[in-house]
């Protein structure tokens, strides 16, 4: 399906858009990303497609969810190639907004803040990530009046903190969770993969392999945290360009990190530096 996606940059034009859809009865699905579209967000604007009578995509690196010596400024950006691909998905908006208009009063002023879940697993080693990404979707949900806003599995922590976010907020909109895609050989997709050198792009498949490695163990009935995690973390270790910032088991639910047994429900997480590329991945155990 091929549709004339228009593209919309201001704030308030957004919000008289969804406003005037909804006027008109239409349900609204958001799909909001940081642009650099790749395969699994396209699978997010597939199933908003499906789903909405109206389909808004927003295309926003954000800065406030960026840490001081992160990749912000490098982060990979592709305007023309979303637009294409949003229109080969049949979205009916791109919402590029600029900084300005998403943080009217500059970038410190008033947050969405995240408890208990949002310091830990990724959120340990870039404190005020999840903040940034709460206080974002909340203005984008706000702005696109949705019905429904789908995140991919593959930000596992972030969607979780997000059904949360919208749980504790009372806040209409329906988090979709869809599932992570991989390339071919394994590679959970992500804008940040086109940053890794050939031979990183081999060795960054070792975070795959370690996942299953620890689910194989898991299914054939290994229940300590211990094995489990030297499972993945033996074959990342072994690739020279890897640095291992975490590797967790966790409930798929609630993020509570278990420090001993594993019970029949678990979720296997990680966050990898391959080179200067911080990749992340999960795999159900059960
Ligand atoms: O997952 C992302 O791309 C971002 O964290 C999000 C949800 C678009 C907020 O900036």
């Amino acid at each position: 399906m091929t549709v004339q996606t228009q593209i919309i940059r201001d704030a308030q034009k957004l919000s008289e858009f969804a406003h005037q859809a909804q006027k008109s009865g239409k349900t609204i699905g958001l799909v909001p990303t940081m642009g650099y579209l790749h395969e699994g967000h396209l699978s997010l604007i597939r199933a908003a497609r499906q789903k909405a009578d109206v389909v808004i995509v927003s295309d926003f690196v954000n800065p406030t969810q960026f840490g001081p010596t992160e990749d912000y400024a490098t982060y990979p950006r592709d305007e023309q190639a979303d637009l294409e691909k949003c229109q080969s998905c049949g979205a009916d908006v791109l919402f590029i907004p600029t900084v300005e208009t998403l943080y009217p009063n500059g970038q410190d002023s008033t947050w969405v803040e995240v408890s208990k879940m949002g310091n830990i697993l990724c959120g340990a080693t870039r404190p005020g990530h999840f903040r940034g990404v709460a206080t974002v979707v909340t203005k984008l949900l706000w702005l696109s009046r949705a019905d429904y806003a789908f995140f991919g599995e593959k930000d596992y922590q972030q969607l979780t903190i997000l059904r949360r976010m919208a749980q504790d907020l009372g806040c209409p909109t329906k988090i979709i969770g869809m599932p992570l895609v991989r390339e071919a050989d394994g590679l959970a997709m992500s804008s940040r993969n086109v940053r890794l050198t050939p031979d990183q792009r081999k060795q960054a498949l070792s975070l795959s392999q370690g996942l299953k490695a620890a689910r194989e163990r898991f299914q054939n009935g290994a229940r300590s945290v211990r094995e489990l995690t030297q499972a993945a973390q033996d074959i990342i270790q072994a690739q020279k360009d890897t640095a291992i910032q975490y590797i967790s088991i966790a409930d798929p639910d609630s993020l509570d990190i278990f420090t001993d047994t594993v019970p029949e429900h678990a979720i296997m997480l990680l966050a990898v530096k391959v080179g200067a590329v911080r990749l992340i991945d999960n795999m159900r155990l059960d």
